[in-house]
């Protein structure tokens, strides 16, 4: 086969000439050429164009979809396509959990790539749901939280995520994320030119005026914690009230509640103004605070104490013998007390987000186990070097070594050991193993993490004592230089990925995290619920938040309850729950199939159109892509055992009963005429494209086969109807001579019914001796009962309390549950979001009604209308109701009708052609969004007004009027009359004296506020119909009048059931009774 021209190279490892200047050289061409997709094998090398391509559009979407991967161009969404179809099992494969790792430096397109093949895998799936809508919100919501500018990435992520995917057949279930190390410091100090995390340049720039007094915030300068970063707010104002208003809409839609959301930012202006505490010390270097100010703000939004906030952060109360004994902080340590305090705080906040994101993400219905699948994505922060490197750095720099070990463990060393093992013909591939620093980090009992635990636990230990144990213990170590001086507490590792030295400075503090003493009960106590209920929470193994406080399955010896001073004793550092992280995600990754994203960083200075070759080439090297490419090109990534093979394979040779025998694996191997493949002891050996190839194969059977079933079918089923047509025309047959014979009856009971008559006229009436009449009809049949009977159930009943459930509602936390410490954390699992079967399902009638009048009254009041009910309001209408009612309108006329099939509302309107329909769903928040759009609005009039003046993605024009009932309904009744009865009105009421007197945060408060009743509210009139009130329907817990009844409608039914009853007696009369003289 002829090379294709440089830059022309799709899969490298089909290179028939490989070194690292080829590799490059392609990798240039095609960066240049804008191809910055390339394969090696079935892995994907990403190089970041640092601008916009415009190769991520619906149509490039539409053309990766359930595509070849060989026909199209390498594409991130090709990735996205194929673990999606492994995952459901395409093409004869075996369906698989998938976990695609996308690793590479800071700001080399990780994170960017993740939302890319989320996007993809939503529209694989012809997603379109609300849950859909909702995964695609949790990336830029964590990103505002959890991501920071630093020097290498202006949104580098400051913690790492795992996002898992649950699909049944083939749809999205749910999603569960699980965040690793978050980096709190940031929060307290910055380097030079970089930032902290987004979100406090996005409320700064974004909160309206009223909202930066209730949280009295001022101009950005005067935050200390912002100090390195006050840039960031003048930078692009613009840019970050755009974001924040980007953030409220994906809060809105993933499900946070306006309170929710206005504790959030609560807590995190505390932060703020934390920062701003400042200490002074007195002759007797006791600490106090000089400016009370702060601290009245801050326990004022955390609704704390303030004297027990001062108290905290600049002493420690202890009791010996029985008295209290008050020892003062140094200023030093006052101020690590404060910079604690923010930590934990912003740091609890983000776990319990992202536990809220699982729990509103999570599936809402049961799947057996073994039908569901996943496809988990992992984004970390990647390997990072700066001038100065710190215990975060060596933690995310640990976490790229161990994906980097995975990486070469899955493509080199397991697949190398198993040629060897079958017997292969191979010969090896050398490969840079990272095992050794992996060991440096995580060795026990001698390993870096496990020597600064243990140096933790001494008060006294310094950073000093750190290193120098570092250098007595590792000093031999190959990856370990010490530094020259003894004195200077630096140390250097040489990572797979560079050398990196690393300053001691803050390691001890950081890693043990611990609070200083008294702060968790305080702020245990708050009245602030979200504080509450974050520091009630305990913390996992892995460091996350758990709110139901299970007990880890987890093995303890029998009888063992450990006391509460050894659980303290066993507190996790941060280290200890970063290797626990480590070892989960480890676990996760090897129970599926993994999918390897390689990405690159083309230059050092985030710049479109340049591409470094230096940089390149030692990116190219230390991940060891040269060694990749020849592994893949000569390598077998598929090992199927023969078992396996033959089982998912045995169809090519038509013989359904085969057995899984190497001869039978050779057999089929030859039908389908592939080559280059390897048969070994107990497993066959395939290159990755001919998993591809054999799919073509079975492709081919696959049309073959529809092709005789269509033949088949279609022969027999013509035999079959033949039969029937002869059998039906024989049963006509019958029908018709027993036809004749009925008729020859008839005729003849006519004539005989004649006779009779004929010979009772001869016979006198003296012979019977009474009058004229013969039949006396009986009483008539009743009148079947009003068709409102059912109404009148629904409304005079009341509700039990398990009717009340809030079907609303996500499953709330069990508060009581947690535990007031952090001491059990290695016995607390994570939470587990099991979906409750719901009684209340709605595609019920009864359901959505019930629905409609416990929750909705509010949203289609409106008391600019007689009958209080917005014009554009209609009931549970069908589709075709709908359009009849809007056909010969203008165009933008619009009503909003109840679906029956979901608790929901359709949106239909008058476009130029013809009449559209747009779902609207409820979010569990009660906020509305069309279905499809992004945008999340309060109130179904606010999504009306907002449609006034803004567009739907896919029609181009705006809504204008509303379409009301009058002279549109012919029946004369309103089409919501079965919803809108006594206990609508009851609930209305309810709800807006809720509104008016309930005691409202400034937050909480609708951006509209519904305007207070009129006075005359005790006898709201009813929909102007001709409506009467029934007294059987009085039965009413709010004494309101009932909705109307339709009188004339009732008229009517009764005048067509007594006419059409007197019909039914002439005609019995005709056939049956004498006619009355
Ligand atoms: N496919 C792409 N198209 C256009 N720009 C991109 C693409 N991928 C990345 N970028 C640009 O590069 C920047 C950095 O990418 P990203 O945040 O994904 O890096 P990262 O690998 O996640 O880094 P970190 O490890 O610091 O989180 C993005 O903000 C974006 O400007
Ligand atoms: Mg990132």
């Amino acid at each position: 086969m002829e090379r294709p021209p440089p830059g022309k190279v799709e899969d490298l490892a089909t290179l028939a000439k490989l070194d690292e200047k080829v590799l490059l050289d392609e990798l240039k061409i095609r960066y240049y050429n804008n191809d910055i997709y390339t394969y090696v094998g079935d892995i994907l090398i990403a190089v970041n164009p640092f601008r916009d391509l415009g190769i991520y559009d619906d149509q490039t979407s539409n053309l990766y979809n359930l595509a070849k991967k060989t026909e199209l161009p390498p594409h991130i969404f090709a990735i996205a396509d194929s673990a999606y179809q492994c995952m459901i099992g395409h093409g004869g494969r075996t369906p698989e959990n998938q976990c695609i790792l996308i690793s590479g430096e800071s700001g080399a397109g990780k994170t960017e790539s993740t939302k890319l093949i989320i996007k993809q895998l939503v529209e694989l799936c012809h997603g379109n749901t609300q849950l859909e809508q909702q995964i695609l919100q949790v990336n830029p919501l964590l990103e505002a939280f959890g991501n920071a500018q630093t020097l290498m990435n202006d949104n580098s992520s400051r913690f790492g995520k795992y996002i898992q995917l649950q699909f049944h057949n083939g749809q999205v279930l749910g999603a569960k994320i699980s965040e690793y190390l978050l980096e709190k410091s940031r929060l307290v100090h910055q380097g030079s030119g970089e930032e902290t995390f987004h979100i406090f340049y996005y409320m700064m720039a974004g909160l309206p005026k009223s909202k930066q007094e209730q949280f009295c915030l001022t101009a950005a300068d005067k935050y200390r914690y912002l100090a390195c970063g006050t840039a960031g707010v003048s930078k692009d104002k613009e840019s970050s009230k755009k974001k924040y208003d980007e953030l409220l809409n994906a809060l809105d839609l993933v499900g946070f509640t306006d309170e929710e959301q206005y504790d959030m930012f609560t807590m995190v202006t505390s932060v703020l103004h934390l920062g701003n505490i400042t200490f002074e010390e007195d002759d007797k270097d006791a600490s106090y605070i000089p400016e009370m100010a702060p601290v009245d703000v801050v326990a004022k939004l955390l609704g704390v104490d303030s004297q027990d906030l001062a108290g905290t952060m600049t002493s420690i109360v202890t009791h010996t013998r029985g008295e209290q004994v008050t020892r003062h902080y140094t200023k030093q340590q006052a101020e690590e007390a404060r910079d604690a305090v923010a930590k934990i705080l912003y740091g609890r906040l983000f776990g319990w987000i992202v536990n809220k994101v699982n729990q509103l993400l999570a599936p809402t219905h049961i799947v057996p186990h073994s039908e569901q699948r996943e496809i988990g994505i992992l984004d970390i922060f990647g390997f990072e070097h700066f001038e100065k490197n710190s215990f975060e750095q060596a933690c995310i720099n640990l976490a790229n070594e161990q994906l980097q070990y995975f990486f070469n463990h899955h493509v080199f060393k397991q697949e190398q050991e198993e040629y060897s093992r079958e017997g292969i013909d191979w010969k090896e591939i050398k490969f840079v193993d990272n095992q050794p620093l992996l060991d440096l980090f995580l060795g026990r009992p001698l390993g870096i993490l496990t020597v600064l635990d243990e140096e933790s636990k001494f008060p006294r230990a310094t950073e000093k004592t750190l290193v120098a144990k570092f250098n007595e213990k590792f000093g031999k170590v190959a990856y370990y230089k010490p530094a020259q001086s003894s004195k200077d507490s630096r140390f250097t590792i040489l990572h797979y990925a560079g050398q990196v030295t690393y300053s001691g400075e803050g390691w001890l503090e950081k890693n043990r995290d611990t609070l200083p003493p008294g702060v968790m009960e305080m702020l245990q106590s708050s009245n602030n619920a979200l504080v509450k209920s974050i520091f009630k929470a305990q913390v996992t193994r892995t460091g996350s938040l758990a709110f139901q406080g299970r007990q880890s399955t987890r093995k303890t010896r029998k009888g063992h309850r450990p006391s509460l001073e050894a659980a303290r004793k066993r507190k996790l550092t941060v280290g200890g729950q970063f290797k626990n992280s480590l070892q989960v995600l480890m676990e996760r990754m090897t129970s599926a199939t993994p999918i390897f994203i390689r990405c690159l960083k083309p230059n050092h200075v985030k710049a479109p159109g340049s591409f470094d070759m230096k940089y390149i080439q030692q990116q190219l090297l230390y991940t060891g892509m040269l060694e990749t490419t020849k592994i893949r090109r000569e390598g077998f990534a598929v090992r199927p055992s023969f078992e396996d093979f033959v089982n998912k394979y045995k169809v090519i040779l038509c013989k359904p009963t085969l057995a899984g025998t190497r001869d039978n694996c050779i057999k089929i191997l030859k039908a389908t005429g592939i080559k280059g493949w390897q048969v070994g002891k107990t497993k066959v050996f395939l290159k990755y494209y001919h998993i591809d190839e054999i799919a073509d194969v079975l492709e081919t059977m696959g049309k073959s086969a529809i092709t005789l079933q269509r033949i088949a079918r279609g022969f027999l089923g013509r035999r079959q109807a033949a039969r029937r047509k002869e059998v039906a025309r024989q049963q006509a047959q019958k029908v018709a001579e027993l036809l004749s014979q009925i008729d020859g009856l008839s005729m003849k009971l006519i004539s005989q019914q004649q006779t009779v008559l004929q010979n009772d006229k001869n016979i006198p009436q003296s012979f019977f001796g009474r009058p004229d009449s013969v039949l006396i009809e009986g009483p008539p049949p009743p009148v079947p009962d009003f068709p409102y009977r059912d109404l009148s159930s629904i409304g005079g009943v009341s509700l039990t309390s398990s009717d009340k459930r809030d079907y609303l509602q996500p499953k709330t936390f069990a508060d009581s549950a947690t535990q007031a410490s952090d001491s059990e954390e290695d016995e607390i699992s994570d939470d587990e979001f099991i979906p409750v079967p719901s009684t209340q399902h709605p595609g019920h009638k009864m359901a959505s009604v019930r629905w409609f009048q416990e929750t909705q009254a509010t949203q289609i009041y409106d008391p600019s209308q007689q009958n209080f009910i917005a014009e554009w309001f209609h009931g549970v209408i069908s589709r075709r109701q709908s359009e009849m009612l809007l056909k010969e309108k203008p165009t933008g006329t619009f009503l909003i009708r109840v679906s029956e099939s979901r608790f929901g509302y359709t949106l239909s309107f008058r476009a130029e052609q013809r009449v559209r329909h747009y779902m609207i769903d409820q979010l569990r928040n009660k906020k509305f969004i069309i279905v499809g759009e992004s945008k999340v609005h309060k109130t179904l009039k606010d999504l009306i007004e907002y449609l006034k003046d803004n567009k739907l993605s896919n029609w181009d024009g705006y809504l204008v009027e509303p379409c009301g009932q009058k002279s549109n309904y012919e029946s004369g009744e309103c089409d919501y009359g079965e919803l809108v009865n006594e206990r609508f009105y009851f609930t209305l009421e309810e709800q807006i004296k809720r509104q008016k007197t309930g005691k409202q945060r400034a937050m909480r408060e609708s951006s509209r506020p519904l305007p207070p009743p009129p006075e005359n509210w005790q006898t709201p009139p009813l929909p102007d119909r001709n409506y009467s009130l029934a007294k059987d329907m009085e039965r009413d817990v709010s004494k309101r009048p009932l909705p109307p009844r339709p009188a004339e409608a009732y008229q009517r039914l009764l005048h067509n059931q007594t006419g059409r009853r007197s019909a039914f007696k002439e005609a019995q009369h005709n056939v049956y009774a004498p006619k009355k003289k």
